[in-house]
């Protein structure tokens, strides 16, 4: 069981920012990786249709022999992690905006989130405010079309720019000095972001993840040793599109084949 390998999942490519972090702690698992790119982006999908696809890949997954998941996507966590947890019986790790840290790290006492508009809507993240936020404010700024420039590469060049200056001008505004990446295609454009934000703390959660996955995999004597396991990929979409981004967000080649779901 050691052996086996942890399935992890996002809508496209955001959740490869997840994975390097997972390869990074955990050398030893084998990962299996989909990115569900027929159906990206799911911010804008409806949670039912999320909650379907995150069920028919997780079945792949455990098909697959994965001996836990990682939903490395927010907005697939927020829609459909209570379904699979009550469907599963293994450590299923999900993940949510970063607004505990956040709180903490502000000075301003104004912290900015970017995520998409289904996690923003969604009653998880109401939830996740009403725990954490205290007398911090939060102000949420959904971002549409940034996943899709994101999903082709385009992670530079004054499109990006324009767009990711109409999300956060009006949080500098009002005096935010922390921002959360609350999807995790976002850290693909975190030195852009920086670069145009100088004064203001970056937050995501991809180590975090990575290291509750490693706790999971601890508690329940699951963790893999030995020489460095493989990564194997798979797309709903396009195989060859997401080969070809691969060493761009990846940084190294790999072969992708098409999702049978
Ligand atoms: N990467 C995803 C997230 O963390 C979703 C992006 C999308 O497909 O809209 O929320």
């Amino acid at each position: 069981m050691n052996d086996s390998p942890v399935g992890v999942f996002d809508s496209g490519v955001g959740g490869l920012s997840v994975l390097a972090e997972i390869r990074r702690q955990l050398p030893a698992e084998s990962l299996l990786y989909v990115a569900d790119s027929a159906y990206v982006p799911y911010g804008e999908k409806s949670p039912e249709t999320i909650r379907q696809r995150s069920q028919a890949i997780a079945a792949f997954l455990l098909e697959r022999g994965a001996k836990a998941l990682v939903l490395a996507c927010n907005t697939a966590t927020a829609a459909a992690v209570n379904d699979l947890r009550s469907l599963y019986d293994l450590p299923i790790i999900g993940m949510e905006p970063a607004v505990k840290p956040a709180a903490l790290a502000t000075r301003t006492g104004v912290v900015g989130v970017l995520a998409t508009t289904g996690t923003l809507q969604s009653a998880k993240f109401a939830a996740l405010l009403d725990r954490f936020a205290g007398s911090v404010k939060v102000i949420t700024q959904p971002c549409p079309g940034l996943v899709e420039l994101i999903e082709q590469g385009e992670l530079q060049g004054p499109r990006l720019e324009a767009l990711l200056q109409s999300f956060t001008q009006p949080l500098l505004a009002q005096g935010c000095d922390t921002l959360i990446l609350g999807c995790t295609h976002y850290p693909f454009v975190r030195q852009v972001l920086q670069a145009m934000l100088p004064g203001v703390t970056l937050i995501d959660t991809a180590g975090a993840v990575a290291r509750r996955l490693a706790e999971r995999l601890q508690v329940n004597e699951l963790l893999a040793t030995g020489p460095a396991r493989a990564t194997a990929f798979w797309s709903s979409g396009d195989p060859h599109g997401m080969q070809d981004i691969l060493p761009l967000l990846w940084g190294q080649q790999a072969e992708v084949d098409l999702l049978p779901v």
